[in-house]
């Protein structure tokens, strides 16, 4: 027996509209298109016209049409904002009102004012002061024991406050260096010079030196006190422990000396509310230098 040869199913072949087109006998069909498409199509014209209605779409001078929503992403931050600003009220209430030197007696103050500190820092500080609070000249380092103007929480809750040599505010920090060219003689700028010098340097020219001293006594202990050793009320730093503002080669000191100086940081009470300035000043003397 044999199989009768399998037939080819039996299909009407559709009658089908062709675009005309036809490439090497290979026509194209003109089928309708598929209707999932279709509906989607549809869907997401009116999906889009209601999105343009509803936000913020068309572009125009100044911004886009704002939507009926009143939806926008800095909105959203702002409110953002302000749930964390109430969140914190009562804190930064209780951080304003405290004395700076009780705050590392209340653990949820003292937590507070070190993590808020170190944002404040972070934010208006390092700029000159480094992102370590390391310094760099001009721009006194906050992490080590050498204190311009003190080093207690008390008196850097008072320099970040008001500031220092600022016109903007009248309780600011004030202390001059004065210039000395004028007012020394080239040989006593010299020889005050290689004084200070010797602090540190057993190199110094002792001829020099004994000079210097006397130029130092008649003129500089005013401030810096008779052991040289600064005077925090005046600003006046320590001049006998190698760490250096301005720098500590002879040239640096000859600059500091001959022409003066007088490094200026902004009063914070015009910027930063009184609790992110206990919580900066707090934070500051927890860097390892506070005394
Ligand atoms: C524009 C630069 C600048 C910024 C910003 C700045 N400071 Fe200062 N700061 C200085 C200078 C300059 C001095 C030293 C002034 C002087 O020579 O007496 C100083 C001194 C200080 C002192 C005293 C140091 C000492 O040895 O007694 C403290 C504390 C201090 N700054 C903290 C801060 C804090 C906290 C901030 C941020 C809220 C800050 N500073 C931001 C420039 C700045
Ligand atoms: C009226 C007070 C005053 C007198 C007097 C004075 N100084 Fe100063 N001196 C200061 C102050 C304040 C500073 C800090 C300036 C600053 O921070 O910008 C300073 C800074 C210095 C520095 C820079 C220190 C550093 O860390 O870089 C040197 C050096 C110095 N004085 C030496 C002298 C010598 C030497 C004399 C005497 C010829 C003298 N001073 C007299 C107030 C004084």
């Amino acid at each position: 027996m044999t199989k009768a040869p399998r037939k080819a199913p039996k299909k009407e072949q559709k009658q089908v509209e062709t675009t005309g087109h036809s490439w090497d006998g290979i026509e194209e069909y003109n089928n309708p298109l598929p209707r999932w498409w279709l509906w989607t199509f549809y869907a997401s014209i009116v999906f889009a016209v209601g999105y343009m209605i509803a936000y913020p779409a068309w572009p125009l001078m100044e911004r886009a049409t704002p939507g009926v929503l009143g939806f926008s992403t800095r909105g959203d931050v702002a409110e953002e904002i302000k749930r964390f600003e109430e969140m914190n009220a009562g804190i930064e209430k209780k951080l304003a009102e405290t004395d700076i030197t009780e705050v590392a007696q209340d653990p949820e103050l003292k937590h507070y004012a070190t993590q808020a500190g170190a944002a404040v820092f972070k934010t208006w500080c390092i700029q000159c002061h480094g992102a370590g609070g390391q310094g760099a000249k001009g721009f006194p380092n906050l992490l080590d024991d050498e204190w311009l103007w003190g080093g207690d929480l008390e008196n850097i809750h008072i320099t970040v406050n008001h500031g220092i040599r600022t016109e903007a505010d009248e309780e600011t920090r004030t202390g001059d260096m004065p210039a000395w060219a004028d007012v020394l003689e080239p040989d006593e700028l010299v020889a005050v010079v290689e004084y200070v010098l010797s602090f540190n340097q057993k190199d110094a020219n002792a001829k020099l030196v004994e000079a210097g001293k006397v130029v130092f006594e008649d003129n500089c202990t005013a401030c810096h006190g008779e052991d040289a050793k600064g005077d925090p009320d005046l600003g006046a730093p320590d001049l006998t422990n190698a760490i250096w503002l301005y720098g500590g080669s002879r040239e640096d000191i000859m600059e500091s000396v001959a022409n003066g100086r007088a490094g200026v940081m902004p009063n914070w009470n015009a910027r930063l509310s009184e609790a992110d300035i206990k919580a900066v000043a707090f934070y500051v003397h927890g860097l390892g230098g506070g005394q």
